[in-house]
């Protein structure tokens, strides 16, 4: 057999110690099913004060918008609205989203619509006085429709734009290059008809500001977006426009993987496997958008950077720290000098270290008698655990019954399927490595997944159920629990409000 790849996933306290209660996350999966979503909302009111903290450090004002979308939870959203309303709040990308932002305590004005919205959204939005982040001119006349017909108060509103130009090289003398393709905002070469509608419509909307969102880890790509939207902003001011806002989107990232080693070597061998110079690390050779053409590896590599030095906070620091080329000054100088408030919306990396996902083993047999490995068939499929659509999974952690069961038995390389009766469902499609061959009842704790992973593509195919959710929180040496849906911040878990 080859030897073990690792990708171990990177797991920090107070997730570390949920993982190490076994007994507790077989309790509650017993009780409540497989599969099963856990919770950790004390942890997204860190990840919030992280990046408080980052604003703090280059003394800028604004506010940390949670973008709603990388996870339905209620417990996550109840903890953020409890936190300061001047710098925490939500991006709504759907009414529905928009509806529970209002009913887990958001009030309107921390409230942010982002993404294509119809009337009934754009509506919702005015009517409770939210940010309207707009993606197109078509959506500021929709907008101010609504505004005049219903009698609404005038509504703020951003302006995303995409399609940056900027010079590259030297000096900013080299070649002009264009940020990447977006079928979201309008590009800032076409925002004249944008400026000029946002002037006639002034009596309905209040323009606050310019946003953008690059689907990109490029720091760099990020700095000069910011600093072309800082460009347009003045351009706006010398119109006699007063935006006071910049938004900068979410993708922050997260670290999924504990070793950077691990990740090259996982990485590499991917390589050799496409170029046939080791056995496949994948099922039915899988090259996640690799090939090999007469021994060499082409096409890119559709993988999240799963090991992330820098992320979350730590990224949007860098970002506000990097020299600027063309205005000369760093993004955080920039924002600063022009007095301008920071927004973001952090989706996955305000979440990261969350939660976890917990699957049972209901079958385990062998792929075949010559390569030593396994199947594994979990109750859960890959809806319920789609990290592997937004990168590579890690390694899920093996949680034995018993103290006794922990390490008997030797490595074992399986192949984690899924409980639909279709061949592509697999959980991973990557062989991942189990300290011993799991038995069924056991459970696989899938680390980190509260990002997208854990119910972004979640359904009912085959009627089968989809994942209950529970909020916990630590008590002493214990863990308190209740469902998602009951969890209100102003009391710890299992107790009732007291009556005022
Ligand atoms: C407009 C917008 N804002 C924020 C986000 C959140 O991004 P992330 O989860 O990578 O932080 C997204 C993600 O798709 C988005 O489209």
């Amino acid at each position: 057999m080859d030897a073990p790849l690792y990708l171990g996933p990177r797991v920090e306290p107070p997730l570390a110690a949920l993982l190490a209660d076994r007994s507790f996350l077989h309790s509650l999966v017993d009780a409540l099913g497989s599969p099963l979503n856990v919770l950790l909302p004390g942890a997204v009111a860190e990840n919030a004060a992280r990046f408080r903290g980052v604003y703090g450090r280059h003394h800028l004002t604004g506010r940390v918008y949670f973008a709603h979308k990388a996870n339905r939870s209620s417990a996550l959203l109840r903890r953020l609205a409890v936190e300061d309303p001047a710098t925490v709040g939500v991006d709504v990308a759907s009414v529905e989203e928009l509806k529970h932002a209002l009913g887990c305590g958001f009030t309107g004005d921390r409230i942010m619509a982002t993404g294509p919205k119809d009337a009934t959204f754009l509506w919702l939005a005015a009517r409770v006085g939210a940010t309207v982040n707009l993606n197109s001119p078509g959506e500021l006349e929709r907008l101010s429709g609504l505004v005049r017909t219903h009698g609404l108060g005038r509504v703020a509103v951003l302006v995303r734009l995409s399609g940056f130009e900027y010079a590259s090289g030297r000096e900013g003398g080299g070649t002009r290059q264009l940020s990447r393709r977006s079928r979201f905002g309008t590009p800032v070469r076409d925002t004249e008809a944008l400026l000029s509608a946002l002037e006639r419509h002034m009596e309905t909307v209040e323009f606050i500001g310019a946003a953008y969102h690059l689907d990109t880890t490029g720091v760099e790509e990020k700095a000069r977006a910011l600093e072309q939207c800082v460009l347009f902003m003045d351009e706006c001011r010398a119109r006699g426009l007063t935006p006071r806002v910049l938004d900068i989107g979410g993708g922050f990232g997260v670290g999924y993987v504990a070793e950077a080693e691990e990740w090259e070597q996982w990485t590499t061998a991917l390589v050799e496997a496409v170029l046939g110079v080791r056995p496949p690390l994948t099922w039915r050779g899988h090259a996640y958008g690799l090939r090999n053409e007469g021994g060499t590896v082409r096409g890119a590599a559709a993988l999240y950077p799963a090991y992330r030095p820098t992320a979350g906070p730590g990224y949007l620091d860098e970002l506000l720290s990097l020299p600027a080329p063309v205005l000369g000054r760093p993004p955080a100088t920039l924002l600063l000098e022009h007095l301008h408030d920071l927004y973001i919306e952090p989706g996955r990396s305000l979440v990261d270290q969350c939660g976890l996902s917990l699957a049972r083993v209901l079958d385990v047999r062998s792929v075949d008698a010559e390569s030593g490995h396994y199947l594994v068939h979990l109750a859960m499929n890959a809806g319920d655990m789609s990290l592997e659509e937004h990168g590579v999974l890690v390694d899920p952690v093996l949680l034995p019954r018993a103290e006794a069961e922990a390490g008997d038995g030797k490595p074992v390389g399986v192949y984690l399927a899924g409980n639909l009766c279709l061949e592509a469902d697999l959980i991973t499609r990557r062989l991942v490595f189990l300290p011993r061959l799991p038995r069924a009842g056991e459970l696989l704790a899938f680390v980190n997944t509260a990002g997208y992973a854990m119910d972004f593509h979640a359904h009912r195919a085959q009627r089968q159920p989809v994942a209950r959710a529970v909020a916990v929180e630590r008590r002493g040496t214990s863990w308190n629990w209740c469902l998602d849906e009951d969890y209100w911040p102003i009391t710890s878990l299992g107790e009732q409000p007291d009556e005022v």
